[in-house]
């Protein structure tokens, strides 16, 4: 049964008419408890709330999947304006986007146009611009140009990797030589057991197994997760290799497991929270509730109430 709820969520993630349907009617079912609002002024709202609480944040202008060369303009713009909005409004915050939203299922060359424009301003204020990993399909495109990237704008760009995937603990080796800012997470799309790892066992232990080989090679790592096993073993790991705090950084999304960002926040770990907004809100939410079909009773309540 909840096997049959997670792949309906997820079909309804990547269904595009339903995610155009859903951008005309704000933010619904309880979506707000993981999306800050659907402008960017509740956005930095919200993260200057999270500074206030010594939380950092990665913004996040929600959009995927897009297909015209204008929406993947006005997408590429929206970035720029939340560079602005963090750089006008002092808050600590990089920010994270999706390279489908900028094109690249239209075109590489258009997609890599509006990545270095986005990068040249997030050089220009010294921020930081992390490039989301989508589904299995983007992956390998996604890998080749956040290198050519990574070799043009040096630190200002990072990657994520997903531990559910065979090829991942071969991807950090080769991106080795480039000493590549990653964010390791599980994964959060449906993937063929072909490409992926079918148990759940199998995707935390190559989780873990991937942060401490970034780790030993010396490189900064995002360990992005709610999990708090993993978070305990990587916790003794790093204490057991001397590995300092500056290395690395726990992340979490928005709405999710926020006692545990404040313990980790107290204990002296940098946190770092993902906050998306923008009214592209629905295969986000879907992708969430595919998680933790639990969580499809908040749904409920917020529908009766
Ligand atoms: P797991 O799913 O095992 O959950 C562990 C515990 O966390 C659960 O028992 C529950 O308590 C809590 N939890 C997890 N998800 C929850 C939810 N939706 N609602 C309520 N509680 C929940 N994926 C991807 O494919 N590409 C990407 O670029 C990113 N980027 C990204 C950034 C950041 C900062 C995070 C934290 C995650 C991502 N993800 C992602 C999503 C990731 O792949 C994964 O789907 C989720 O983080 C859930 O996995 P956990 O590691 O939390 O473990």
């Amino acid at each position: 049964m909840e096997q049959l709820m997670r792949d309906t969520f997820l079909y309804f993630a990547k269904n595009r008419s339903i995610n155009q349907l859903a951008k005309r009617y704000g933010l619904k079912f309880g979506a707000d408890r993981f999306v800050a609002g659907d402008s960017i002024q509740p956005a930095i709202a919200t993260v200057k709330e999270l500074n206030g609480q010594n939380i950092l944040a990665t913004l996040d202008h929600l959009g995927e999947f897009v297909s015209s060369p204008e929406e993947a303009k006005e997408s590429t713009d929206y970035c720029l304006r939340t560079l602005d909005a963090i750089q006008e409004s002092g808050v600590k915050s990089h920010m994270s986007l999706k390279m489908t939203q900028l094109g690249l299922d239209i075109s590489e060359q258009l997609c890599m146009g509006h990545m270095r424009e986005i990068l040249t301003r997030a050089r220009e204020y010294g921020n930081f611009v992390r490039i989301d990993m989508e589904d299995f399909s983007h992956n390998e495109i996604t890998l080749k140009i956040f290198k050519i990237l990574r070799e043009e704008f040096g630190e200002s760009v990072g990657l994520v990797i997903q531990s559910y995937l065979y090829k991942s603990e071969a991807d950090v080796q080769e991106l080795n030589s480039l000493h590549p800012n990653l964010r390791i997470v599980k994964g959060a799309y449906k993937e063929p057991d072909s490409v992926a790892y079918p148990n759940k066992a199998d995707v935390d232990l190559n989780y873990v197994n991937l942060v401490k080989l970034h780790l030993l090679n010396g490189n900064y790592t995002a360990v992005a997760s709610h999990d708090e096993r993993i978070i305990h073993q990587v916790k003794g790991f790093v204490k057991e290799q001397s590995i300092p705090n500056s290395q690395f950084e726990f992340q979490m999304l928005y709405g999710i497991s926020t006692q545990l960002q404040k313990e980790l926040t107290k204990q002296g770990y940098t946190v770092r929270v993902y906050v998306p907004y923008g009214n592209d809100w629905f295969g986000y939410f879907m992708r969430r509730l595919a998680e933790r079909p639990a969580n499809v009773g908040f749904v409920m309540k917020s529908m009766f109430k």
